[in-house]
């Protein structure tokens, strides 16, 4: 009797440790559900050659991240072409759709879309100013759903390109747009740096693209060179600026180096499709689940590099230095 029991005691025990082992094996798949396709939403402002340029530097930052559009990343693009109301209808969808994590593409959208979302990260996509805008804490340590890329334009560099290229000049005037959070605080910091430099800047505002062609007429009848900040309003209507700039032989140096290309004369940017990667990049970190925006710092590039619009410098009559030309030709940008 007791040797014929052994086999059985065996089989049951094997029995026992099969279906035990099944139950647990099915309970940690119950547990980790099947992956599922991130979802992301993208709101840009609108569309000039900036804005663009970092919308591409997104996806591709996704990218370089492992996360390919249509393959293992779904994106729900909006542009609300300038429009208040466009960007709360399309912030709104972004809330109802539950997103994953959502990106701001300047200020406007960043902000509304932290008015409707609550418990998602929200990236922020070239911002200048993330505190003054009211979208973090503290710049360092957001401690909210919010943190990302600001494009702070490096202004004192700039101002010094100004000063070596135009070593005559008296009066320098700035333009920008007056409901812009993001140009009006470069402005204040721009007059702060002129104050301790003691160069005279005079100040135009305009309220949107109608008034720029006027503003432009009167502004280069009165000083020597204008400088423009990361304007959104200016920067997608830079033809209306330099067409009056170059009638009166004043000219423009702009903050960013999408604005040169444009028709500006000179300027150390910040690469534009760069902040977007930077923005693409820490997007996907964040939905890996790798960073928190609490506790991930606004990141900022400090330096710019040179890009020179040769053409535009000869129309207005300015001679290059040759060690700038020689440091834009190695490290940054000639436009001819
Ligand atoms: N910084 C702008 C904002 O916060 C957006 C922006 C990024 C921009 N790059 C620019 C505006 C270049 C004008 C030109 O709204």
């Amino acid at each position: 009797m007791k040797k014929r029991s052994y086999p059985l005691l065996i089989a049951i025990i094997i029995l026992f440790a099969f279906l035990g082992y099944a139950f647990v094996n099915e309970k940690s798949q119950m547990a980790k559900p099947a992956k599922k396709t991130p979802e992301i939403g993208i709101l840009q402002l609108m569309s000039h050659p900036a804005l663009d340029s970092i919308h591409k530097g997104i996806i591709a930052g996704l990218k370089q991240e492992g996360y390919t559009p249509g393959k293992n990343i779904k994106i729900d693009f909006q542009n609300a072409q300038n429009d208040q109301s466009n960007l709360k209808t399309m912030s709104s969808k972004f809330a109802n759709e539950n997103l994953d994590l959502s990106i701001g593409i300047a200020t406007p959208s960043a902000q509304s879309l932290a008015n409707s979302i609550k418990d998602k990260p929200i990236i922020l996509g070239a911002i200048t100013d993330p505190k003054g805008a009211n979208l973090v804490k503290n710049n360092k340590r957001p401690g909210g759903n919010i943190t990302g890329v600001s494009d702070q334009a490096p202004l004192k560099e700039q101002l010094g390109l100004i000063k070596k290229l135009m070593p005559k000049m008296k009066t320098l005037g700035i333009i920008y747009t007056s409901s812009d959070d993001s140009a009006v605080a470069q402005y204040k910091m721009f007059k702060k740096i002129c104050k301790q430099e003691k160069i005279p800047l005079k100040a135009y505002s305009i309220s949107n693209t109608n008034d720029l062609n006027q503003v432009a007429q009167q502004a280069v009848n009165s000083v020597d060179a204008i400088y423009v900040p990361t304007d959104n309003t200016i920067a997608g209507a830079m033809q209306t600026l330099v067409g009056a700039a170059n009638q009166a032989k004043v000219p423009v140096f702009p903050a960013v180096d999408t604005m040169v290309r444009d028709g500006g004369v000179a300027t150390y940017g910040v690469d534009q499709y760069k902040l977007g990667v930077a923005t693409g990049k820490m997007s996907a970190q964040i939905l890996k689940g790798n960073k928190k925006p609490a506790t991930t710092p606004i990141k900022y590039f400090t330096h710019g590099k040179l890009i020179i619009n040769k053409k535009q410098a000869d129309k207005m009559g300015i001679t290059i230095p040759a060690s700038l030309m020689k440091e834009a030709k190695a490290k940054g940008e000639i436009v001819k």
